[in-house]
């Protein structure tokens, strides 16, 4: 395939197949490979106007050596099925969900950039309702599909870092609401804030929880982390999403030497902080210059402003635990944890 593999962005590509399944009469049907990327769905699905559907996303690689790699698609495949079971439709199997990712590397590696560019697959499972109804109860009539688009960075640049808002009028999480699961629902209300945001020259929105506004709860697109004299703290919160990359990195953390904390993150404890980062598996890890509190996004009022480094540089500890965590994920450095899942 002739793709500029450094400058990919993170875009759709019209790949060779998406991988489709449906759940019929209490079971999946075999997956099957569609090539025209168009679905016909009924106006009354469930998914169009009450936004029944729950998605994934996890990245395959193309490691030093030539083989071919999903990074940790049990994890996706748990997470799957916790965000179908909080919204009442059948979870697909962990082998079937794995299956289907396979598939859709497989079938698409014409698509898959090659070693070097520091580039993956974005691969993006989604869950969704399409029986016709306009009551408000679940219905097991849906739709698995699994896509597949070569990416490059999500915010334009590797490793430079740029600054977050802090909102003071959105939240992005009720307080026992959704927030910890992946659903559809979650992220259309960021789409307006975020346009201000971007407008306003901020790369991220910081959202704090929204009970008390006290705690640091995770970004828009990712969670936090922050180092904090060797150590490496993170959010304890029951609305934010339980990243795979978090996880991973915190364990990378440890590996490097540094403490751990998974707690409670006041907002002024900023101050003490001496890199902060956003991860995910869009955003990879991509390190925080500045995050300033807006009591009203819209107005110009920033009440505080915290400051870890310039616009479009990083700091150490940011740096080494990028290069480790893509480094297992391109098999550069050795995967001590298995978190490589061989496709060929
Ligand atoms: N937080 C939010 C709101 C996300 O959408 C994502 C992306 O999946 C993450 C965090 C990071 O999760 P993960 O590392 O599993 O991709
Ligand atoms: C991911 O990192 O996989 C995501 O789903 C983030 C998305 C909001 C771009």
């Amino acid at each position: 395939m002739n793709l500029d593999w450094n400058n990919l962005g993170f875009d759709v590509r019209k790949t060779n197949a998406v991988m489709v399944t449906r759940f019929v009469d209490g079971a999946w049907t075999p997956m099957e490979a569609d090539a025209s990327f168009t679905m016909s769905l009924n106006p009354y699905a469930l998914v169009m106007h009450y936004a029944v559907a729950c998605f994934e996303g996890l990245k395959a690689f193309r490691q030093k050596d030539g083989r071919v790699v999903m990074f940790r698609p049990d994890e996706n495949a748990a997470r799957l099925r916790r965000s179908a079971a909080y919204l009442g439709l059948p979870e697909p199997p962990v082998e079937l969900f794995i299956q289907m990712c396979e598939e859709c590397v497989r079938r698409n590696l014409d698509f898959l950039p090659p070693y070097g560019h520091g580039a993956s697959m974005y691969i993006r499972p989604i869950l969704m309702s399409v029986h016709p109804q306009i009551g408000l109860s679940p219905h097991p009539e849906v739709v698995f599909a699994v896509m597949g688009t070569p990416v490059g960075t999500y915010h334009g640049s590797t490793l430079k870092a740029f600054s977050a808002v802090i909102p003071g009028n959105y939240d992005r999480a009720a307080p026992k609401g959704s927030g910890s699961y992946k659903l559809a629902g979650n992220y259309a209300p960021t789409f307006r804030p975020y346009n201000i945001a971007h407008a306003q020259g901020y790369g991220e929105m910081l959202f704090l929880n929204s009970g008390t506004r006290e705690f640091i709860d995770e970004f828009g697109s990712s969670n936090f982390f922050a180092i904090k004299d060797g150590t490496y703290i993170t959010p304890l919160s029951d609305s934010v999403l339980p990243s795979i990359t978090n996880k991973s990195l915190q364990v990378v953390a440890t590996d490097l030497g540094l403490k751990v904390e998974k707690r409670h993150i006041p907002l002024a404890e900023l101050a003490d902080c001496q890199e902060v980062g956003a991860c995910g598996t869009a955003v990879v890890l991509t390190p925080i210059s500045r995050i300033d509190v807006k009591p009203v996004l819209e107005e110009a009022e920033v009440t505080a402003s915290y400051r870890f480094c310039e616009d479009g540089a990083v700091g150490p500890m940011c740096t080494k635990l990028y290069r480790h965590l893509t480094g297992i994920q391109f098999g550069e450095v050795e995967d001590i944890h298995g978190w490589c899942y061989p496709v060929c």
